[in-house]
């Protein structure tokens, strides 16, 4: 049974079929397990018995009749006898088929009133409701420490929502709808008390039906694991299923993030567990497969026999105002590198996988991370901003922010170079480059192919024949496009060449808006499409590469490579890229803006 509604035009279950795996094991109905097995897992209430399907007596007991104004299921449940059947044989048992068994999904952000709640949870909820992408039966709870009515949060949602969808119709009919199936519990991140009131609640909202349920957990990460213990002790899913989202930053190296994992897995099964990277959400990014899957052009050419090198470039013309407390504990390595742009890395350069699905990407995934060299200090350039007057505005320097401290070494703009030790990608440098406080903002991927041996034309190029290389760009953000670069002749009877671009900029060609990722990534999670969340494994080999480096640097105290806020960034990145022959395509003349 797919939970999200037909109608919903970028659902997974209407992008993949009925028959796939990640689906079907996630939400359809298990395989009873064989019953001394299952007498012996019931007693313990943790999220990891999610998938057991049992309407345990005393449980299915508690159900409240509903309290929505929506209907339920109106057969009361008669449960003598019936305890250890799955929800299949127990809606049998009571004269309900599976299709009668109506479910419903319970969404909590743990962390309500926070910034990433406020400004890309909700709104993107409120976007798939808008699109009739959620399942009919949904409620939303916001739980966080403050104190506050159902009503306050509306108000503080509705103050984030926009009516962004090109349809525009209806909006603020829409709005209210959605509002009113947002509320609010507030209660402490480790009270098992308070969660098992958030439990009754819940219950109440999913009215008998069999629940599901969702928790985003945008909270910081040192209270990721009392939360998951409360939750699990007292507010998972019975007989539905129960899944975490969180959110990075997972750990700040090897070890921490390794104790994260075995904290969340006390209480959590790997795949009840997803890991957010909001860049796998991002539309050009999903479609790096579709470019290189299903287009004859590109897949031979993607390896060291034609590619000369790739650039992944992620520059912000903004600092980290506001955020200096939590940015100084990561920098940007942390921050970006480690996952956003590794993440872009993995998908552009795995080999071709069995199939779509998730354990088959990730699968292919983690083996380019794990055959990634290690990253030697010299490979690496850092960078931090200071202050710079421009037009008569004074724009600050990092350590000018009172959240970061004085002196602070902490990198807001990174270069490295990477490379993948395999057969397909054996000397060919991966260049990344982040950077805050930029001249622009820009994500970017970018391939550049390698010179045409004996170019017959070459003369029109004179010595400087990079001049005359192809050039694939995926602009991931803004203004997404993909365009390549080509050399092609000046109209007219001369022999004059030009470097032209064979272009697919998105907003000329779709008038459709492009989704915000949260959207995409929780829709998956709702769906239990695994395929844009990081394994553990994955997340495992992103640190193995950056800690070392890191611990380095750090104990090294290599001081950054000071550029001024709104530049270009450090001249060390040149040079970096100088080592492997490379410059850096988005400086190039044609490509400034
Ligand atoms: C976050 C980083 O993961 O991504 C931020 O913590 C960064 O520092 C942000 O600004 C960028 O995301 P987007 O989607 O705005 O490019």
């Amino acid at each position: 049974m797919a939970l999200s509604a037909a109608k919903c035009p970028s659902s997974s279950a209407a992008r993949l079929s009925l028959g796939h795996p990640s689906l079907r094991s996630s939400t359809l109905l298990r395989p009873f397990p064989n019953s001394s097995a299952l007498a012996r897992r019931v007693p313990s209430r943790s999220f990891k018995n999610w998938n057991l399907n049992v309407v345990c007596k005393q449980e299915a007991g508690a159900v409240p009749a509903s309290s929505s104004a929506e209907e339920a299921p109106s057969k009361n449940v008669e449960n003598g006898g019936l305890f250890g059947l799955s929800s299949e044989e127990y809606g049998n048992a009571i004269g309900l088929d599976a299709s009668e068994r109506e479910s419903t999904v319970s969404i909590t952000v743990v962390g309500a009133s926070g910034d990433l709640a406020k400004k890309k949870i909700f709104p993107a909820l409120f976007a798939l409701y808008y699109e009739d992408c959620l399942p009919k039966h949904f409620t939303i709870f916001g739980y966080a420490r403050s104190k506050m009515t159902d009503a306050e949060l509306r108000t503080m949602v509705s103050k984030t929502l926009t009516c962004r969808i090109d349809k525009r119709e209806n909006c603020s009919e829409k709005m209210e709808q959605f509002l009113n199936r947002c509320f609010y519990h507030s209660g402490q991140y480790d009270s098992e008390q308070n969660f098992a009131e958030l439990d009754k609640k819940l219950k109440e909202h999913e009215g008998g039906r069999l629940p599901n349920r969702l928790f985003y957990l945008s909270i910081p990460p040192n209270i990721f694991i009392d939360v998951v213990k409360s939750a699990s002790q007292s507010s998972s899913s019975k007989d539905g299923w129960t899944r975490v989202i969180v959110e990075k930053p997972f750990g700040r190296d090897s070890q921490s993030s390794a104790a994260l994992t075995r904290g969340l897995k006390q209480y959590l099964e790997e795949d009840q567990i997803f890991r957010i990277d909001h860049y796998l959400g991002k539309e050009l990014v999903e479609n790096l497969s579709i470019l290189r899957f299903s287009n004859l052009v590109f897949e031979p050419l993607w390896s060291r026999q034609y590619i000369r090198n790739v650039q992944l470039i992620f520059s912000e013309d903004f600092g980290t105002e506001g955020r200096g407390g939590y940015f100084d504990n990561y920098g940007i390595i942390r921050d970006i590198m480690q996952n956003h742009l590794l993440q872009i890395l993995a998908l552009f350069a795995m080999e071709t996988p069995v199939s779509m699905d998730a354990e088959d990407i990730r699968n292919e995934k983690v083996k380019v991370l794990r055959s990634m060299k290690p990253l030697q200090l010299e490979d690496v350039v850092i960078g931090q901003y200071k202050s710079h007057t421009k037009g008569g505005v004074t724009y600050p320097g990092y350590t000018d922010d009172k959240t970061v401290p004085k002196g602070s070494l902490t990198p807001t703009f990174a270069a490295a170079a990477l490379f993948i030790d395999n057969a397909r990608w054996d000397g060919v440098p991966f260049l990344m480059k982040a950077g805050k406080a930029l001249h622009t903002r820009r994500t970017e991927i970018r391939v550049q192919f390698r010179h045409v041996p004996g170019n017959l034309y070459k003369r029109s190029f004179g010595t400087d024949l990079d001049r005359a290389t192809n050039e694939l760009v995926i602009r991931v953000q803004p203004n997404e496009a993909i365009y390549l670069k080509i050399n092609n002749k000046i109209p007219g009877l001369g022999m004059r060449l030009d470097r032209s671009n064979l272009n697919l900029l998105y907003a000329s060609r779709y008038s459709k808006e492009i989704p915000d990722a949260y959207e995409r990534l929780l829709l998956d999670a709702i769906e239990g499409e695994r395929r844009l969340f990081i394994r553990s494994d994955e997340l495992d080999a992103a640190w193995e590469l950056f800690t070392p480096l890191l611990r380095e640097l750090e104990e090294k105290k290599i001081a950054p490579e000071l550029y001024p806020y709104g530049s270009r960034g450090p001249v060390g990145a040149h040079y970096l890229a100088a080592n492997y022959n490379v410059r850096w395509g988005d400086l190039s003349a044609s490509e400034t803006t």
